[in-house]
């Protein structure tokens, strides 16, 4: 049996535009509704967002459902364009019903951890070039860190600013997949600079006014590998994204360097120092051939979304992570897409043996997240994913655990497997 400590944090995972339902105040909602109409982008996304899980109406049964399985730690995240549909005040009904939330949960006796950035950015700040008018969008985002952090404090346990600060980046601007679908390394760059700034800007806004709450980041720390183990030139490619993608954050953040090739090693002190724990947000690992990477080789085990099963890489990286930051972890999401309910609970045994493992080899690793607590958005790819431990009928909106969800509930009593 897998025994984990007696204080380890067994979680749950979600995002806003993900489940809350009729935000049609964003970036993606704009995408959605026009630009995804443009031929060329059409099959881009397989649907838009609509009414979602209707989480905002209905978070309660949500958070019932989670306590049902024990869960001590729930992941949210801000909807920036709920707290400022218009660019001059925050909307005082929106703050109210985070608050609520975040009450309802800690009222089931679930610990907080709320997320302040996940992927999307309000329609009137794209308007003025979104994430490429790094002035402009600063400014804006210190306005919503202002009023959102120190309503919010008191209920929350652990800081989130960025969801996957180097996803972004590469998925909207490297490899064209996220809206705006832009293939360009330079703008890559600029926007990977943006969110390291948006991640140190709320971290010192919520030292300003919540001293105690750590604050972290969901990092989705991209495992990558040689497609051929022995090929000296697919080595020295994983080696470079390794860098590219992933360490340059940690880099900056951890030593106060903007190392190359976001920059040519210039100290960033006020960037430096920013995290008091990593997240790290991992699903599977990357081949890289002499053309590029593919996502699985002949034979691999694979998720719905096309991705390997490969729970070795969570364990590489948890020790990689630690020696790079020496902080403790947090694994903020892992998890599966699939409709098959055996395949997702040996997806998550898997994985968590990979992680027991790290962990009985010295890496603190604290908590454990499954994404999602319910099935949801799957951004490009609408509705047609299932990650989660809760089903949720489109039509009538009930919720129903899922053979996953008791599982994960005998997991938690037993804190083990
Ligand atoms: C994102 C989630 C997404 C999940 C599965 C993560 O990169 O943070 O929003 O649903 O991956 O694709």
């Amino acid at each position: 049996m897998h025994k984990f400590p007696p204080e380890f944090l067994w979680g749950t995972a979600a995002s806003a535009y993900q489940t809350e339902g009729n935000n049609v105040n964003n970036d993606w909602h704009h995408y959605e509704q026009i630009e995804a109409k443009k031929p060329e982008n059409k099959r881009k996304l397989a649907g838009i967002c609509g009414q979602a899980t209707m989480q905002w109406q209905n978070y309660e049964q949500d958070y019932d459902l989670a306590q049902k399985m024990g869960v001590k730690i729930h992941r949210l995240s801000i909807e920036w364009s709920r707290i400022f549909p218009t660019t001059d005040k925050p909307d005082e009904e929106a703050l109210a019903i985070y608050k609520k939330q975040l009450v309802s949960l800690h009222q089931r006796g679930i610990k907080t951890m709320v997320c302040l950035h996940h992927f999307t950015i309000p329609i009137w700040v794209l308007q003025k070039g979104g994430f490429l008018n790094r002035e402009y969008f600063l400014k804006q985002f210190q306005q919503y860190l202002e009023v959102v952090i120190p309503y919010l404090a008191d209920e929350v346990d652990y800081w989130l600013p960025i969801n996957e600060p180097n996803i972004v980046p590469s998925a909207s601007y490297l490899i064209g997949m996220f809206p705006p679908y832009k293939k360009n390394i330079f703008q890559y760059l600029r926007v990977y600079r943006l969110m390291i700034e948006m991640h140190a800007a709320a971290y010192h806004v919520i030292k300003k006014y919540d001293k105690s709450a750590p604050v972290g980041v969901a990092f989705a720390y991209m495992h990558f590998q040689p497609f051929n183990a022995k090929n000296k030139w697919q080595q020295f490619l994983s080696y470079l994204s390794d860098k590219w993608a992933n360490r340059i954050f940690f880099e900056a953040v951890v030593n106060g360097r903007w190392s190359f090739p976001l920059g040519w090693g210039a100290a960033a002190p006020e960037i430096k120092g920013t995290l008091d724990f990593t997240g790290l947000n991992y699903y599977t690992t990357l081949y890289l051939k002499n053309t590029g990477p593919v996502p699985f080789k002949k034979g691999d085990v694979i998720t719905d979304m096309g991705w390997v099963v490969y729970p070795k890489g969570i364990y590489a990286i948890l020790h990689q992570l630690f020696k790079i930051t020496n902080k403790p972890i947090i694994v903020t999401e892992n998890g599966t897409a699939t409709t098959e309910e055996s395949f997702r609970i040996d997806y998550y045994k898997s994985h968590l043996t990979e992680i027991h493992k790290a962990m009985s080899e010295g890496v603190p690793v604290k908590g454990y997240m499954a994404w999602s607590l319910t099935d949801n958005y799957e951004w490009q790819h609408a509705y047609s994913k299932k990650f989660g431990l809760i089903s949720v009928d489109p039509i009538s909106m009930e919720r129903t655990l899922k053979k996953s969800g008791w599982w994960y509930k005998e997991v938690i009593e037993n804190n083990g497997f």
